[in-house]
C-alpha cells in the first residue's frame, strides 16, 4: 500500500545554531574578558552567571564594569548600558523553571530581540539554563557559553543540550540548541575546588574511554600534572575532549543512536545518585564509580579482556576514585547486602529501560563501544560487594 506522504525539509533551527566556534583563550587575553563577553558597539546583550562565578578573579573585569559589589544576592540584575547582568543561586538546587522565566523575565525587561544574545557564564547548571532560555526566547535568541568547570568546558557546555530540572527529575525539560560561540578560558580552573576538578576528570576519562586514546595515557602517566593543573597540560586535555565530543555530535546532535555512547557509567551514575541523595556526591565521582562498574559488566558479559578491565582501574585508584561494588556515599543509608537491589530497581526506574533488562553502554576495549541489554541476575553481579 502506497503511503499519501509530504516532507517538510527545514534548516537549521534558529540564529547561530548551525555551528559552534570554539575559542581558547591565553592567559595574556583572560583580563580582557568583559571586552570579549561584550564587544564595543554590540545591542544589549544578557549575561548570566551565578554568586559563586561572579566572585572568581576572572570575573572581575566583568563585576567592575557593572558595578557589582561583595554582597551580591542571588536574583541581583545589574545594568551597564544596553546590557544586562543576572545573577543567580549557585548549584543544582538552583537549576529550575522558575529560574528559567527569571532569565526570560529579565531579558524581556532588558528590551532584548530574538537577534540579542544570551551570554552564560558558569558551570553545566548556568550553561544548561541560559542555553535552554535563549533556546525559547522569541522561539530562539542567539547564545553563547563561558563554561567556568572542568565539567561544563569538556562536556556539558559542547554539544547543545539545554534544560532544567523538573520536581525531582534532573534535565527533565530541555532542548537541543548548540551555541554560537564557546569561549574556554581555561584560568577559571586555576581557583576551582580539587573536587569540583576532580569531578570533571571523571568526565574526561570518559571521553578517553570512548574515543581517545592518547587522552587515556595522558591520564595513565601524568597524575601530577594533571592534578596540578599544568596550564598547558590542562588546554591539552579540553581541546582534545571537545574534539572527540564535536565529531560525535556533528553526526548525532539530537542522541538518536551514536550521541548515547556519551552515558558510558551514567546508568550506574544516575543510580547511585538517586539512591544516595542528590548532590551527596560529586556528579563526576559517580560518574567515574559507574565506569569502574560499566567494565566489570563488559568483562562480566564477555565483551572486554581483564587487562583492559585493571588498566581502568588502576585509574580509578590513582585519582582516588571508588572501584568497588559497594559505594562508600552509601554508608549508613543503605547496608552493602541491600545496595545492589536497590541501585537496580533506581535503574529499572529510568524510563529508556522495559522491566526485565537494563540497557547499558558497554566496551570491548578502548574507542570500542557496544550498547547492550543486560539481564538483571547479571548487572546484580557488578553490584554486590
Ligand atoms: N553529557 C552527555 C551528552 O552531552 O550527550
Amino acid at each position: 500500500m502506497t503511503q499519501d506522504t509530504f516532507t517538510i525539509n527545514y534548516p537549521a533551527i534558529s540564529v547561530g545554531t548551525e555551528k559552534t566556534d570554539i575559542i581558547f583563550y591565553t592567559s595574556e587575553e583572560t583580563p580582557n574578558i568583559h571586552s570579549i563577553l561584550i564587544p564595543a558597539g554590540q545591542q544589549g546583550r544578557i549575561l548570566v552567571t551565578d554568586t559563586t562565578v561572579i566572585g572568581l578573579p576572572v570575573m572581575q573585569p566583568v563585576a567592575k564594569a557593572f558595578g557589582v559589589d561583595a554582597t551580591v544576592e542571588a536574583g541581583s540584575c545589574y545594568r551597564n548600558g544596553a546590557h544586562t547582568l543576572l545573577v543567580l543561586g549557585p548549584g543544582e538546587s538552583h537549576k529550575t523553571i522558575e529560574n528559567i522565566l527569571t532569565i526570560i523575565r529579565t531579558a524581556l525587561d532588558s528590551g532584548l530581540q530574538r537577534s540579542s544574545t544570551f551570554v552564560g557564564i558558569g558551570g553545566g547548571v548556568i550553561c544548561d539554563m541560559t542555553a535552554f532560555a535563549a533556546s525559547i526566547f522569541k522561539r530562539g535568541a542567539r547564545l553563547e557559553l563561558v563554561p567556568t568547570t572542568l565539567l561544563a568546558m569538556v562536556d556539558a557546555a559542547v554539544g547543545g543540550k539545554t534544560g532544567c530540572d523538573f520536581e525531582s527529575y534532573k534535565n527533565m525539560i530541555g532542548t537541543f540548541y548548540p551555541a554560537a560561540r564557546l569561549h574556554m578560558f581555561s584560568e577559571f580552573l586555576q581557583t576551582l575546588p580539587a573536587s569540583e576538578y576532580r569531578s570533571g576528570l571523571a568526565e574526561t576519562l570518559k571521553t578517553a574511554l570512548l574515543y581517545a586514546p592518547k587522552l587515556f595515557s595522558i591520564l595513565q602517566n601524568q597524575k601530577e600534572q594533571v592534578l596540578e593543573r599544568e596550564p598547558e597540560l590542562v588546554r591539552q586535555i579540553i581541546r582534545r575532549c571537545v574534539i572527540a565530543k564535536a565529531s560525535i555530535v556533528e553526526k548525532d546532535l539530537t542522541e538518536t543512536g551514536l550521541r548515547m555512547q556519551l552515558n558510558l557509567g551514567h546508568t550506574f551514575a544516575h543510580a547511585l545518585e538517586t539512591c544516595a541523595g542528590l548532590g551527596a556526591l560529586p556528579h563526576g565521582d559517580a560518574v567515574a564509580w559507574g565506569i569502574g562498574r560499566a567494565l566489570q559488566l563488559s568483562l562480566n558479559v564477555g565483551l572486554c579482556d581483564q587487562e583492559y578491565r585493571d588498566d581502568v582501574e588502576a585509574v580509578l585508584e590513582q585519582y582516588g576514585w571508588c572501584k568497588d561494588p559497594y559505594h562508600p556515599v552509601l554508608e549508613g543509608k543503605i547496608s552493602p547486602q541491600d545496595a545492589g537491589c536497590l541501585l537496580l530497581s533506581a535503574m529499572k526506574k529510568d524510563k529508556k529501560n522495559s522491566s526485565s533488562s537494563v540497557r547499558f553502554i558497554l566496551q570491548r576495549e578502548i574507542n570500542s563501544t557496544v550498547i547492550q541489554e543486560v539481564d538483571e541476575d547479571t548487572v546484580l553481579k557488578v553490584l554486590e560487594a
